[in-house]
């Protein structure tokens, strides 16, 4: 396998806005992506704004062939086919769903490949691990001689405060083997030769108490202010009295994650007022308030972001409160053990929407999400992409910093194979 100076070729495949590009350029490891496919032009714009030198294919995967791939020469294969046909709120059609077609069609070509990759990593939703798909994968892996572990993450595990459980495979093949031990069992934690990189993102030294509140109780200033520690005290106090009813836990599936960095340091500073006001959450939903994740900047936790954020309030990804006035807190928390309680949650007064109002919720803005997902800040949208857009490739990428730790893994000891 032709390989220059121990660099990884690497296809890059269901390449979105890059964020696999981005993992392997934080892993460090020399690699040059031979070829990106994606067939949605939207996010191709912003994959080659990016990354302009990359060459970057327009089409779907079900039209590749062995031949073609062999060609490419490529030894790492990196992936993130849909996650529509697999995900628990969706109807899981699995290898019945049309989106599932190309990445069945790849494992077709693996098999007639004459030079398949020695090392392969794929990220999809929770769910995956159940599907029919995922077997057929696993079958392909074992009669191409693949080694492989399973694992679900997600970033909280790795200091990040945003859930977002994946599934992740890698696999390597012979005679490339793994330093650790592998198992059938989906992993939930790193192997031990890899804990050096779970802490890559320090955890915050400060809990938000150091910050403070400014005079127009705007949540600017308490992240930017470092003085009136008392005005900060007060409102804590009250947001630790009623933030659990209000907030949604930072549990996870009953686990809690301390060292994980407050969302204050993942938020945009500095922009104007116009710029935040342009995120704030519009009027025809605060009768939704009663479902909204909502987050304060000193939490370290927020809920998985979909591609359906900024338009779709449900379940879509969390609400930070802009305002730190402890009062509105109370309000707030108030009238949502009221509205808990009634049947119509339209029979609101004036007043009631008021409550709601001071609460000043905004969505978090396309580079805030990015931030959580840990695209570097070199990453940017061509000038023309829409903010639905950007909030639905944003919604539909990856953790980069999960798949970098995950680039490492694969990575280790890779001298022997190369
Ligand atoms: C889960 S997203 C992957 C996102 C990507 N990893 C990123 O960082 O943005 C799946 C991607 O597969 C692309 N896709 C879906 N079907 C495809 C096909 N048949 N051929 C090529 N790309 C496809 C979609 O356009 C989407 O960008």
């Amino acid at each position: 396998m032709a390989m220059n100076n121990n660099t990884f070729r690497v296809l890059e495949l269901y390449s979105g806005i890059g964020g696999m590009h981005f993992a392997l350029q934080e892993s460090n490891i020399p690699h040059e992506v031979v070829t990106a496919i994606d067939i949605n032009p939207v996010a191709n714009k912003i994959y080659s704004y990016n990354f302009p030198h990359t060459n970057l294919l327009e089409t779907g995967i079900e039209g590749l062939t062995a031949d073609w791939l062999d060609r490419l020469d490529f030894n790492m294969v990196l992936m993130s086919p849909p996650c529509q046909p697999f995900t628990r709120v969706g109807k899981r059609l699995d290898t019945k769903d049309s989106r599932t077609r190309s990445f069945l069609h790849f494992l077709d070509c693996l098999q007639k490949m004459k030079c398949p990759p020695s090392l392969m990593l794929l990220e999809n939703v929770k769910g995956f691990e159940v599907s029919e798909t995922r077997h057929l994968f696993l079958k392909t892996l074992k009669a191409c001689n693949y080694k492989y572990q399973e694992f679900i993450f997600t970033p909280l595990q790795f200091g990040i405060p945003n859930s977002r459980s994946r599934y992740y495979l890698v696999a390597k093949k012979y005679p490339g083997k793994f330093y650790f031990d592998l198992t059938d069992e989906l992993q939930e934690e790193l192997p031990a030769c890899s804990k050096q990189w779970l802490h890559h993102i320090e955890p915050s030294e400060d809990c938000g108490e150091t910050t403070c509140l400014s005079q127009d109780k705007d949540i600017n200033c308490l992240l930017t202010c470092k003085t009136e520690k008392e005005e900060i005290r007060d409102f804590l106090d009250y947001y630790n009295k009623y933030s659990t009813i209000l907030h949604q836990e930072e549990f996870e599936n009953g686990i809690s994650y301390p060292n994980c960095k407050a969302l204050k340091g993942f938020l945009e500073t500095n922009q104007s007022k116009e710029y935040y006001d342009q995120f704030l959450m519009p009027e025809k939903y605060f009768s939704l308030f009663v479902i909204l994740d909502i987050v304060c900047p000193h939490l370290r936790k927020s809920v998985c972001f979909t591609k359906r954020y900024g338009h779709y309030i449900e379940g879509a990804g969390s609400m930070i409160q802009m305002s730190t006035d402890g009062q509105s807190v109370k309000d707030a928390y108030d009238l949502k053990m009221k509205t808990q309680q009634l049947k119509n949650r339209k029979q609101w007064s004036e007043e009631e929407f008021d409550v709601v109002r001071k609460l000043k919720l905004r969505f978090f803005t396309p580079r805030e999400i990015a931030n959580l997902l840990c695209f570097p800040h070199t990453f940017d949208f061509p000038p023309e992409t829409t903010l639905r857009q950007k909030y639905r490739v944003l919604g539909n990428s990856l953790n980069v910093h999960v798949v970098a730790v995950l680039i490492k893994l694969l990575n280790q000891d890779s001298n022997l194979m190369l």
